[in-house]
């Protein structure tokens, strides 16, 4: 009945997360908030944990992409689950360190981490660092060096595979700022780069296809692509690289038309076309790594507003403004992107209304949906926009001045928060 499996409707009508009811959650914690079902989390955790397990002999790690939800709560949850983490900024690996994160599980990625970020990384003592150019690689080798250590590393490679996404999310093509192009030679000459400087270790490549992505083709594809060169460079250089990090971009439900596969049918596809292609190449099984971020918390996440002004324009629309807005989910202005929206106190009842969502920002594009349908809404309602778990919170900003929501984790139908909500304070404390 509706885009996830945590939520549900209860004996009163009113939409449930993880088993609470959503009302009770506006009324306890306020509106604007995230709800998060932490069971839901940790499942989908499992699910990729298993995936690997089931398909390819535990031969691997999950990394989950903290880009997508990062707060030290979400670090604890992942370490707890035995994931490991995919960082992209000095914020993101303090948040991580600071949860009691280990470090060697964490991978640092990003297409242009300062030489600040990278000294902090080699300090912690980081698992991995996904090299992007090879500015990076020259400071990294030279950190290392003063550092007396010798850095894991892995490549970003694009591997020219064309997922069918939104532009904005795309990645792997030619035309990327993100990593070394395979096309021009410029993969491999950053392979060599980092085999004849010693304080590299060259473990293994690295791609990424984009963002939510339905088809299980691009990544077999890519893999496919990436062994192709794990062989070439066996050839020309004599070494066998022993890791292949896949990247993320496993698509989840927004929508009820969207179909997702089960995470697993990924793994399989790969898993059988990997092996197959290394005993074609006489190459060895990598040890492999896939980085999900939206697949792990999107889903299992949503955004409870209270609505206000309901205003209807007679033969164009009826606008309902809530008490968010494009701060805590910039999603539909950046990319159009789709939601299903409730009406949390009848949630039984039937979506006879159409409606545009907007945000109290002053910005005409501050929409959250539009023309959608939804229960009746009247001011004073709660509002739930579903599927907001992933690159809502974490791409939040404080446009016109308007604090941040807290986070609330449900578990087993018990609320706390792990994320307070920003105060006014906390808006003018950097002030000077
Ligand atoms: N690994 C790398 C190297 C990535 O760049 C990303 C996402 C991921 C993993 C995780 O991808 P996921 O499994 O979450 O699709 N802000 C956009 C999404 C940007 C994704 C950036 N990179 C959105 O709101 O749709």
């Amino acid at each position: 009945m509706f885009v996830s499996d945590c939520i549900s409707v209860n004996e009163k009508g009113h939409l449930t997360i993880g088993g609470a009811d959503t009302l009770d959650l506006a009324n306890t914690y306020g509106t604007p908030a995230y709800v998060f079902d932490e069971g839901q989390i940790r499942k989908n955790c499992r699910d990729f944990v298993n995936s690997i397990n089931d398909n390819y002999g535990g031969n691997g790690l999950v990394l989950y992409a903290s880009k997508a939800f990062c707060c030290k709560e979400m670090c604890r949850i992942c370490r707890d689950e035995g994931l490991g983490l995919d960082v992209v900024s000095g914020g993101e690996l303090y948040t991580a360190l600071s949860a009691g994160f280990p470090a060697e599980k964490i991978y640092f990625h990003g297409n242009n981490k300062t030489a600040d970020e990278l000294n902090q990384a080699v300090q912690a003592g980081v698992g991995r660092i996904i090299a992007d150019n090879i500015t990076e690689l020259v400071t990294l080798d030279g950190i290392a060096k003063n550092a007396g250590k010798k850095q894991a590393v892995l490549l970003r490679i694009k591997p020219g595979i064309d997922a069918h996404t939104h532009d904005f999310i795309k990645t792997g093509q030619i035309d990327s700022k993100f990593g070394f192009a395979l096309e021009t030679g410029e993969a491999l000459e950053a392979v060599k780069f980092a085999l004849t400087h010693e304080n590299l270790e060259l473990v293994g490549l690295h791609c990424h296809i984009g963002s939510q992505i339905f088809e299980i083709n691009p990544f077999v594809e890519a893999a496919e692509v990436m062994l192709n060169f794990y062989s070439q460079i066996k050839a020309e250089t004599g070494v066998t690289l022993s890791e292949l990090d896949l990247g993320g971009g496993f698509g989840i439900k927004y929508l009820e038309t969207d179909t997702p596969r089960p995470f697993g049918d990924f793994m399989k596809a790969v898993s059988e076309r990997v092996k197959s292609k290394c005993s074609e190449l006489s190459l060895p099984v990598p040890f492999i790594l896939i980085e999900p971020g939206r697949a792990i918390v999107g889903a299992a996440g949503i955004t409870l507003y209270t609505a206000g002004a309901v205003k209807t324009i007679p033969g164009i629309r009826t606008y309902v403004s809530i008490d968010g807005g494009m701060g805590d989910n910039p999603r539909y202005i950046l990319y159009q992107a789709d939601y299903e929206i409730v009406a949390a106190g009848k949630a039984n009842e039937e979506r006879s209304a159409t409606i545009t969502l907007a945000g109290k920002c002053c910005e005409s594009g501050d929409l959250i949906q539009e023309n959608t349908p939804v229960q009746p809404v009247k001011p004073g309602d709660i509002v739930a926009v579903l599927s907001t778990g992933a690159y809502n919170y974490s791409m939040a900003s404080n446009y016109n001045r308007i604090p941040r929501p807290p986070v609330v984790m449900v578990k087993d139908g018990e609320a706390r928060i792990v994320v307070k909500r920003e105060s006014y304070e906390n808006l003018v404390e950097n002030d000077i």
